[in-house]
């Protein structure tokens, strides 16, 4: 692509990510990527994720570049404690009703000819912040949506009218709910067998007029009417759901792993703004040079699960027993109302072997020699990094996308073991044992190795994930809508 000469001439995009840390990241890697092909970027935070990035960083503002600049617009909630993550039932209720206006307003404020800026060319909203795509259309520039969970769950979002027509879901009180969970669908192109309980968690409901699912269906929906889709993912991992999407929805470019293709970029000052709400704890990457390679399951639960302080104690003596390395995250906010206390006797007991923080920088642990197994929560940027490092892991999935997530990772690509909802210190214990030393670990470990590679060729130069980065730039973002 050829880099406009002067920086008036430049294509402005517009990133807009859903505010959350996973959601956040993937769009920053994003932004970086078209910004090292020539964009100008806005890069729109809400005003309380935006004060706990300046927060985390010891920062009074976050500069950016003179063509890469941040902005912020409300997130509609009444001010909240900002060591705490916000609800995401409550931010699912307000984007839609109260970001488009503010997002109007500021689309005026970078066209003003005041503004030193280009005027905006494209708006790139996650694929659950869909109200820009009104907003796109007022202005007459192109709009993708960006979902950044795999293509399978954009594909059963869509699929869920269907489901509801054929008297699948809601699910029905009254009659047993087992039954209809392991109803089996072979009917949706792109999946060849799908059971209702690996569906995503919104839609295991009676009701069908809940506020999480009318929120999925709806906003989905409304991506289709977008100029394209992106999806973070790569073709060779959902080639059949990426090709059944692509008969029923605009464009769809699958861009995955975003941090492959940022790793390819020059060192500058972007690399490293990064997106972090919580400070990162150092000392894990020093800790992790001290154990042997493939020896340390490293354990955490992405910036939104929460769990009661009985569950916190269960992985805890799960962990102890096994005897294994462990690098264990705990968010400030990991337990629901109380701090996260763990007994006495067992940080005694694992003080050797285990190592306790409270955020850190995950891509770089997952890329260390010394970690073998990732105990994860199952969203989305947490497996596809683990996937891309060629870690196997051990799956507790707890919302939303986690379930379908789980069951990608455990049935279809041979990547994954699912640790029951209600977990217990055994089954903690047995999980971890077999995923660090059985032969089912083993088994794992080659075939995560195997995905690792196919990543590396969807970067490459003719790679999938490349090209479609490519077309996306110049058939949809810089084009006329
Ligand atoms: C949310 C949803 O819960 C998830 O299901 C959806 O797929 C994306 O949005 P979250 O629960 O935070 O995300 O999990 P995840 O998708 O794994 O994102 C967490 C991000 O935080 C990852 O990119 C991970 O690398 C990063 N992280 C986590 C750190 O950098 N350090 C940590 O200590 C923990």
């Amino acid at each position: 692509m050829e880099f406009p000469a002067s920086e008036n001439r430049k294509p402005h995009a517009v990133c807009i990510p859903f505010p959350a840390q996973g959601h956040i990241n993937p769009m920053l890697k994003l932004a970086m990527l078209l910004h090292h092909k020539g964009f100008h970027i806005t890069f729109v935070n809400t005003e309380f994720n935006h004060r706990r990035l300046l927060r985390s960083r010891g920062l009074n503002s976050l500069d950016g570049l003179p063509d890469f600049c941040f902005e912020t617009i409300p997130d509609g909630l009444p001010p909240s404690d900002e060591n705490v993550t916000q609800s995401a039932l409550s931010l699912f209720l307000s984007t839609p009703k109260n970001c488009l206006s503010p997002l109007r307003q500021l689309l005026v404020k970078l066209n003003s000819t005041s503004t030193s800026g280009p005027p905006v060319s494209c708006i790139i909203p996650d694929s659950i912040m869909s109200f820009a795509v009104i907003a796109a259309k007022e202005i007459g520039v192109p709009c993708a949506c960006f979902s950044t969970s795999p293509a399978a769950i954009f594909l059963l979002s869509l699929s869920y009218r269907q489901l509801e027509e054929k008297g699948l879901l809601p699910l029905k009180d009254g009659s047993s709910l087992n039954d209809q969970m392991s109803t089996t669908i072979n009917w949706i192109p792109g999946i060849k067998h799908i059971q209702i309980k690996d569906f995503p968690g919104f839609f295991h409901t009676t009701d069908s007029n809940d506020p999480m699912l009318q929120f999925l269906v709806t906003e989905v929906e409304r991506c289709t009417t977008a100029s394209a889709i992106i999806s973070h993912s790569f073709n060779a991992l959902e080639s059949d759901v990426l090709s059944a999407l692509s008969s029923i929805c605009p464009p769809i470019h699958a861009i995955g792993p975003l941090q492959l293709l940022v790793d390819q970029l020059p060192e500058n000052n972007l690399k490293s703004i990064g997106s972090n709400l919580w400070k990162e704890d150092a000392e894990c990457l020093k800790w992790l040079d001290t154990k042997e390679t493939d020896s340390v399951i490293y354990v955490s639960y992405g910036s939104i699960t929460v769990m009661t302080p009985e569950k916190l104690v269960e992985f805890a003596w799960g962990l102890a027993s096994s005897n294994q390395n462990f690098l264990w995250i705990i968010r400030p906010d990991l337990v629901v109302g109380e701090a996260a206390v763990l007994p006495a006797e067992f940080l005694e007991e694992t003080k050797d072997r285990g190592l306790i923080a409270e955020w850190c920088s995950q891509e770089q642990v997952l890329n260390h020699r010394a970690v073998g197994g990732f105990l994860t929560h199952c969203g989305w940027n947490s497996m596809f990094e683990s996937l891309y490092s060629g870690v196997p892991m051990l799956c507790w999935p707890f919302f939303a996308d986690q379930t379908t997530n789980c069951k990608l990772a455990c049935n279809d690509w041979g990547v994954g073991i699912e640790l029951d909802k209600n977990v217990t210190r055994n089954a903690v214990e047995l999980h971890v044992r077999e995923l660090m030393q059985g032969e089912k670990g083993k088994a794992m470990r080659i075939k995560a190795t195997e995905w690792k590679k196919k990543a590396e060729e969807a970067v490459a130069s003719d790679g999938s994930s490349s090209s479609d980065l490519e077309k996306l730039v110049n058939k949809v973002l810089l084009s006329k809508p």
